[in-house]
């Protein structure tokens, strides 16, 4: 068995998350990890198991992950999937499943690709990482939605615990693949 985790990350909390759970695969199984931006060729022979993981923003996840799943859904099918999302929406507990959460509620009713299995977990806010616009929009949304609003804090909501049990739940999926 060896597991193939795609990330979609702008400020790089994305990218930590698939990387700790690559950390809790490779305690079973053999993994690679590629950031959505840079996979070009891949060798699907070697991987009976893929996990896509994105961020939002404002709104979004990177258009590059539906193009990823559009390019390699007939690979995807064929492999026990994954997908995860990333946003501060889901720093409130009931907003933190695939069905409460809306923009992953979205994304799964209009993918042509149906994971496995699916997670939703909070993200991190980093106000003194960001400009001037995207902080006084990070501002007003968190104002709006009685969140942190103080710029220069930096917050991180990922609950680490959700995480690895995520990628046990991954992990212990039935293959697909003879
Ligand atoms: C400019 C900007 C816009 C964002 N828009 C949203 C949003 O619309 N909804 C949401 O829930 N979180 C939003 N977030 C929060 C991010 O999803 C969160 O910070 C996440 O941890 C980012 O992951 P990344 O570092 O992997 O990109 C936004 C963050 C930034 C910086």
């Amino acid at each position: 068995m060896k597991a193939l985790i795609i990330f979609s990350s702008r400020d790089g909390q994305t990218r930590e998350i698939a990387s700790c759970i690559a950390n809790h695969l490779k305690e079973v199984c053999e993994c690679d990890v590629f950031d959505i931006q840079h996979v070009t060729d891949l060798d699907w022979q070697q991987y009976d198991r893929v996990l896509i993981g994105a961020s939002i923003r404002y709104g979004h996840f990177h258009p590059m992950v539906s193009q990823f799943v559009k390019k390699h859904l007939a690979a995807l099918q064929q492999r026990v999937g994954g997908f995860f999302s990333v946003n501060l929406t889901a720093r409130k507990a009931e907003k933190r499943s695939p069905q409460t959460n809306a923009y992953t509620r979205k994304f799964l009713l209009h993918s042509p690709w149906e994971p496995d299995c699916c997670a939703v977990f909070a993200g991190a806010l980093r106000y003194p990482q960001y400009g001037f616009f995207d902080r006084i929009m990070i501002q007003l949304i968190m104002r709006m939605t009685g969140g942190e609003t103080d710029a220069s804090k930096e917050v991180e909501y990922t609950d680490w615990q959700q995480v690895a049990r995520f990628a046990h739940e991954f992990a212990e999926l039935p293959g697909k693949m003879q």
